[in-house]
Formats: C-alpha cells, sequence, structure tokens
C-alpha cells in the first residue's frame, strides 16, 4: 500500500458508490468523478474534454463513461477517449482503498 500523504484525499467511505455507478468529487476548483466497476475503483478528470460537462451524470457501462450530453464515451481505466465526439483523453488519478475510505491522489 502507498503510504498516504496529504496529496491524497478522501471522496467516500466504501459502500457510498454503488456498483457500475459514478460519483463527483470537488477538491479546490477541481472536480473528478469517481467511479466503481467490476474492476475496481477509478479516477478521472471530472469534466467530459468535449463541453465541460459532468461525466458523474453520465452512465457507466462496465469500464467505459458515457457523457450524458453527446455520448462521447471514455475508457474509464485509462481515460481514453473511445468515440466520437470526445477526442482528447481524460486524466486518471490513482486510488486507493484504506481504512473503508476511498482515496484519490490529486496532483
Ligand atoms: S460534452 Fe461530453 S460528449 Fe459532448
Amino acid at each position: 500500500m502507498t503510504r498516504l500523504t496529504d496529496e491524497w484525499k478522501i471522496v467516500a467511505q466504501v459502500g457510498d458508490i454503488d456498483e457500475e455507478d459514478v460519483m463527483q468529487f470537488d477538491c479546490g476548483n477541481r472536480t473528478f468523478a469517481v467511479y466503481n466497476t467490476e474492476q475496481g475503483y477509478f479516477a478521472t478528470d471530472g469534466l467530459c474534454t468535449h463541453e465541460d460537462q459532468h461525466l458523474a451524470d453520465g452512465l457507466v457501462i462496465d469500464d467505459v463513461i458515457e457523457c450524458p450530453l453527446h455520448q462521447g464515451r471514455f475508457h474509464i481505466p485509462t481515460g481514453k477517449a473511445m468515440s466520437a465526439p470526445v477526442c482528447v483523453d481524460l486524466k486518471t488519478y490513482p486510488v486507493q482503498v484504506s481504512d473503508g475510505k476511498i482515496y484519490i491522489r490529486v496532483d
């Protein structure tokens, strides 16, 4: 397990994010999307790279997030843009679960 430095922020308790769901997490003036998938927890930038729509309002389908505005899709673990109109990848962030809490490392 990685040591939890100040860069690690508590997002939620385990169980707060349903399976195949996504939660918005705001920190300072930034927003993130934190996902609970069959492969585990992941975090990406919270705004779609197409027109800044909140991805936490989107649909998680296996390991893909579909943006609610124009249905562009990203691969959650890598942030890769998968289908038009999105063509710019999302940044991803490390996630760790410790003592029943979900942390992400923001930089
Ligand atoms: S804002 Fe996300 S696909 Fe257009």
